[in-house]
């Protein structure tokens, strides 16, 4: 694992093979792809995740060099672990290098979260996503959707297992640890009396014209209702680049703050009115908690939350409308069952299917 969302998908599957009494001896690599204390180690700490065995401190760079200085330093960790299986989660650029290096040492490679597709190639992880998918021996889905993309692909039944969503076993696990947070009181804003913003993608934040619209937007929607927006490095980096920050921090009806850990996050997301994201794992998130999300993306690699939960796709043009809709929808109180095998056993489903193999 190396970057922030893969933290959430390991902790469940690690503790629920730790659970199946010595049947899994487990190495933990972290690539440090994210290496900042609030992108790395508040989870570690949060979620019980055990310190890694290796780190291979790569940090950042472009694909190419974040990519190259991950196989090369996986390589001779992996030679000296010499394991039945790696398992690799997401769709982060560690999860691509790291496959690549186990298919061609001759690694047995499970991938968790397997079969997503946004069908943009434009997005660096639906290229990693492909390439994992087609390298990974045992491929391991969350939904229905996930099992037809790889179907379609070509890939032979016997590789697919269909185990449901991990982020939902953390969700589940920690959600009574984010309740007691005093998150909401720490940033002055009341449960269900403001909107929770998180964006990150290069497609958004990468250009000028299109985060400048963006920051017009946040403006726009901040006069009506308090936004909390947790800044992530990249976002915060083109803010700064682009003279658009001090504006927003000077905003009364926007708390821009620094990267959250996961229960504030959580906290966060199960009290907001509506959240406003391009995030994968918010869109999970926020169906499994009936929260009324809209993702700001022209497209998702998550469909059931939307055909199965509360999760509607935005563009900046409709956003005000969008969003006044949604914050309608969480006052009328819809409320929709999760998807099948979003039920905080996905962990255990994937140790057993290991252990079967
Ligand atoms: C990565 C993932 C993305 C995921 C996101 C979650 C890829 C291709 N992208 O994007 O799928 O949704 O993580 O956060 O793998 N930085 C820091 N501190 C850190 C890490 C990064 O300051 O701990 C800054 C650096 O300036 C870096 C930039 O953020 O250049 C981007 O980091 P990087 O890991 O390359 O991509 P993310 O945008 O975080």
């Amino acid at each position: 694992m190396g970057a922030r969302p893969n933290f959430m998908k390991t902790a469940p599957v690690m503790r629920a093979m730790d659970a199946r009494g010595g049947r899994f001896l487990q190495q933990l690599v972290h690539t440090g792809q994210h290496y900042d204390e609030a992108m790395s180690r508040v989870f570690f700490e949060e979620l019980g995740l055990r310190a890694p065995e290796v780190n291979l401190e790569v940090g950042s760079g472009s694909h190419a060099q974040q990519t190259a200085q991950i196989m090369m330093r996986f390589e001779p960790a992996l030679g000296e672990f010499g394991p039945d299986w790696v398992m690799v989660v997401g769709d982060v650029n560690s999860t691509m290098a790291c496959t690549l290096v186990a298919a061609k040492l001759g690694f047995k490679v499970a991938h968790v979260e397997a079969g997503l597709r946004s069908f943009d190639r434009r997005m660096p992880e639906e290229v990693n996503r492909l390439v994992t998918d087609a390298l990974a021996d045992l491929l391991l889905t969350p939904s229905e959707d996930a099992d037809a993309n790889l179907r379609r692909e070509g890939v032979g039944a016997e590789r697919i297992r269909r185990v449901g969503n991990v982020m939902i076993d953390t969700l589940v696990q920690n959600l009574g640890k984010a309740r007691d947070r005093d998150t909401l009181a720490r940033l002055s804003v009341e449960p269900r009396r403001f909107v929770y913003v998180t964006l990150h993608r290069p497609s958004n934040v990468d250009a000028v014209e299109s985060l400048q619209a963006i920051a017009e937007a946040l403006k726009a929607i901040a006069g009506h209702h308090p936004v909390v927006f947790p800044v992530h490095p990249r976002t915060r980096s083109r803010l700064r680049e682009f003279g658009l920050l001090a504006g927003l921090e000077a905003h009364p009806g926007l708390r821009l703050v620094e990267p959250l850990g996961y229960l504030d996050n959580l906290c966060l997301a199960e009290q907001a009115s509506c959240v406003l994201t391009d995030s994968g794992g918010l869109q999970e998130e926020t169906t499994f908690l009936r929260v009324p999300c809209l993702t700001l993306r022209p497209n998702t690699e998550r469909p059931v939350t939307i055909s199965q939960g509360s999760n509607r796709l935005t563009a900046l043009a409709g956003l005000r409308a969008d969003l006044e809709e949604a914050i309608r929808r969480r006052d009328s109180g819809e409320a929709l069952p999760a998807p099948p095998l979003w039920d905080g056993r996905a962990g255990e489903r994937i140790a057993d299917c290991l252990l079967e193999r």
